[in-house]
């Protein structure tokens, strides 16, 4: 009787941590099934037992070298509501322009050197141009723009968190620092150029998608449900909201406070990985998979609330009703949208009257046992959940990261591009860039799906029969 055979490819470039994928053929040489996971785990959740729950900002942000501003924001609102007391005005909205720093960072960084690539250079460009340094290359303006926009999300993270040792600047109750007047106006002459480079990438992402319609509109273009946060008008939110799942068709599933997550959302734990899979519980595993991320949330939201990015997000909406609701490509866009949108809020927040305020912090007792905080990671929802005695020291984390919510999307992904390029046993020229392309579309971080600490290195085995028949590896 023969056994599926398997493909597995290592390791895969251009995202953030590493994993693996394996791929199994049956007797026929056809794929049968793909798996991407990762290969370590430590169980950062059950190190934190007994820490005083203040310092899991601090903790927590370390999990991961590419992430550490949203799980301090995710940490630092479990811990308000512990608190049990709102947080100042200020204090908010120096928060929020944290997080769009991070967006502009994250967002830029991934079209401009991690996804360019694939787009400017082409999937079939010799893997050893097909990087960042091809692009400085052969696109050498839109290279160094990217940089430097990406260099402005560092720059507001800086402004507020950056000059500290312990860089935990959101803290339960608040912030630890103003913002200067000299820091928000060196920021504001920055918008001007920030604004152009975006729209670079949009135009370049257009022209792109415009070319590439038929492969768009074919590579791992599937039905899920999506999920995102939304704030009372139906807006996209980032930094709080309700959470809203929606499915194929974008009709509401249901919409809730993100605090009783655990009534709607359960995770599957596969022997296979050490990444578990959450999925919407009514719809069972794992017919309730939703997308998170920016596909996810632009698909979820009603609409964007700031003028030039819900334009753009009209004309997202014009290619998601020509069937291209579900393609994986998708994403690109999606996230250069959001793109405009944090710069858009970070301007909004900037000129906002008390931006500049000292009042930043509530301090107290702990009033709660109890603490959920959830954000809108880059990547997607990203969940902190903490318990705490009556000393404030933590009996119980739970963490849930968006490359954890797209886990089962990731999955399917890999398994539409590999069907697509392994027939009778043979790998089709093309297949790893593709394969490493789908992935690279959800911009996953490993580091946070583990919650383990630094990188770890990615395969790609293909197998058959039970044997190994090829190893696919790319340092
Ligand atoms: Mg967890
Ligand atoms: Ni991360």
């Amino acid at each position: 009787m023969a056994k599926a055979k398997k493909i597995t490819l290592n390791p895969i470039s251009r995202l953030e941590g590493h994993g693996k994928v394996n791929v199994y053929l049956d007797a026929r040489g056809e794929v049968e099934s793909a798996q991407f996971h990762v290969t370590q785990f430590r169980g950062y959740e059950r190190f934190t037992h007994g820490r005083p729950y203040e310092e899991m900002p601090i903790i927590t942000q370390r999990i991961c070298g590419i992430c550490p501003v949203s799980h301090q924001l995710g940490s630092a609102k479990a811990c308000d509501a512990i608190l049990g007391v709102p947080i100042p005005e200020t204090a908010y909205m120096l928060r929020k322009l944290l997080h769009k720093g991070q967006y502009i960072q994250s967002h830029a960084l991934h079209f401009f050197h991690l996804a360019s690539p694939d787009l400017l250079l082409g999937w079939d460009a010799d893997p050893a141009i097909r990087n960042v340094v091809g692009v400085i290359a052969k696109f050498p303006d839109a290279a160094v723009k990217g940089i430097k926009l990406r260099k402005y999300g560092q720059e507001i993270i800086k402004a507020l968190g950056g000059k500290k040792v312990h860089p935990a600047f959101a803290i339960p109750g608040g912030v630890t620092n103003a913002l200067s007047e000299d820091d928000r106006d060196r920021l504001l002459a920055g918008m001007d150029e920030a604004y152009d480079t975006c729209q670079l990438a949009l135009d370049l992402l257009k022209a792109w998608q415009e070319k590439n319609l038929a492969e768009v509109k074919r590579f791992a273009n599937f039905e899920s449900n999506y999920a995102g946060l939304v704030d009372k008008e139906g807006a996209i939110a980032l930094y709080d909201g309700n959470w809203r799942i929606v499915d194929k068709n974008r009709k509401k599933l249901v919409e809730f406070n993100p605090a009783e997550y655990l009534e709607h959302i359960a995770e599957k734990v596969e022997p296979w990985s050490y990444m578990k899979f959450p999925y919407y519980k009514p719809q069972g595993y794992p017919g309730g998979c939703y997308r998170v991320g920016p596909l996810g949330r632009l698909n979820a939201c009603d609409k964007i609330a700031t003028p030039k990015a819900n334009k753009e997000l009209e004309n997202f909406r014009t290619l998601a009703e020509k069937g291209l609701r579900g393609a994986t490509l998708l994403y690109h866009y999606a996230r250069a949208i959001e793109l405009l949108y944090a710069l858009e809020r970070t301007e909004e927040l900037l000129k906002h009257p008390n931006i500049c305020s000292p009042d930043i912090r509530y301090t107290g007792q702990p009033m709660n046992e109890e603490g959920v905080g959830v954000v809108e990671a880059p990547r997607g929802i990203l969940i902190h959940h903490y318990g705490v005695d009556k000393f404030g020291k933590i009996t119980k984390a739970n963490l849930i990261v968006a490359t954890g919510h797209n886990n089962i999307a990731i999955n399917r992904s890999v398994e539409l591009v590999a069907k697509e390029y392994i027939h009778k046993g043979k790998v089709e020229e093309g297949m790893l860039n593709r394969v490493e392309g789908a992935i690279r579309c959800y911009d996953p971080c490993l580091s946070c799906a583990t919650h383990a600490v630094g990188k770890m290195p990615l395969i790609v085995q293909i197998f058959a029969s039970g044997e190994l028949v090829g190893e696919i590896r790319r340092d």
